[in-house]
């Protein structure tokens, strides 16, 4: 196996830690972006290289032009470049219905999601085409095909996402890099845990596996997604979400 350089948008928590866990498990170098979870990330890293593998955290701020490349520079000049971006950090949205919401609170997620999304891919890929090599999964939401009440700029953002993703797969497949979504339902993370028990229990009695997913259960695709055995895949979507949302 081919050690690769992996970088993960918002990778100290949730289902970027999970994917940073299974990738260097994998025998990947693992750069794991944050903003604010220093001493997560710092945790993971000493935990990863604790088994032996190999992890470094980076702090930036995925909605800044400047921290992007500063990023990027460190990962290009020192490391080679980055081969597998997964692009996972979570912005931050306004829960309201349409007839609620300003424009303002709406144009905030879709600005946030794609700018982090694009930017991080356009760096990815200069290096990724050089070396006719490279991995871009863009972590969507099955809420881009499926609606839900008062997650308008979510959903709509996320269906931004999912098409872009295809541009890229259509452009850069002739370079060995491929893109995909991967889709995930509700998942048992910092952003959820919130949410009211019976609401997940709603959820779970409605899906066909009859369980709640866990992050590992999306990192187990970002690793496939991030392998070898997946070069002939590219553009697609996978909800992962236990068949609750069947497109
Ligand atoms: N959980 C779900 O049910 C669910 C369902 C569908 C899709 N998703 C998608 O899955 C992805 C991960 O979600 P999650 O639930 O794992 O999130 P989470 O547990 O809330 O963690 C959010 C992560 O995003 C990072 N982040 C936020 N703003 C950032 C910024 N400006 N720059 C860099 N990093 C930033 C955070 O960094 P710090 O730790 O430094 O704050 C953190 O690592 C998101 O794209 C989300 O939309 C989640």
């Amino acid at each position: 196996m081919t050690k690769r350089n992996v970088l993960i948008t918002g990778g100290a928590r949730g289902i970027g830690a999970a994917a940073a866990r299974a990738l260097a498990e994998d025998g990947h170098r693992v750069f794991i972006n944050y903003v604010s979870s220093t001493q997560k990330a710092t945790d993971l890293v000493d935990e990863i290289t604790a088994n032996g593998d190999e992890a470094f955290a980076v702090q930036a701020d995925v909605r800044d032009d400047h921290q992007i490349k500063g990023m990027f520079d460190k990962i290009n000049n020192e490391f080679g470049g980055v081969d597998i971006l997964v692009s996972n950090a979570n912005m931050s949205f306004v829960a309201k219905s349409f007839m609620d919401q300003t424009w303002e609170e709406f144009s905030q997620k879709l600005n946030d999601e794609m700018h982090a999304s694009y930017v991080t891919a356009k760096y990815a890929a200069g290096s990724m085409k050089e070396k006719q090599f490279g991995r871009l999964i863009f972590i969507s939401s099955t809420l881009s095909e499926s609606p839900a009440p008062t997650f308008l700029a979510h959903g709509s953002a996320k269906g931004a996402l999912d098409s872009f993703c295809k541009y890229l797969a259509q452009e850069l497949g002739p370079f060995g890099i491929t893109a995909n979504i991967v889709a995930p339902g509700l998942v048992l993370t910092d952003a959820t845990k919130n949410a009211p028990d019976e609401f997940k229990e709603v959820i779970r009695v409605h899906t066909p596996t009859q369980k709640i997913a866990v992050p590992e259960d999306v990192a187990n695709v970002i690793r496939f997604l991030a392998s070898e055995n997946s070069s002939h895949l590219t553009g697609t979507y996978t909800p992962v979400c236990g068949g609750a949302y069947l497109p």
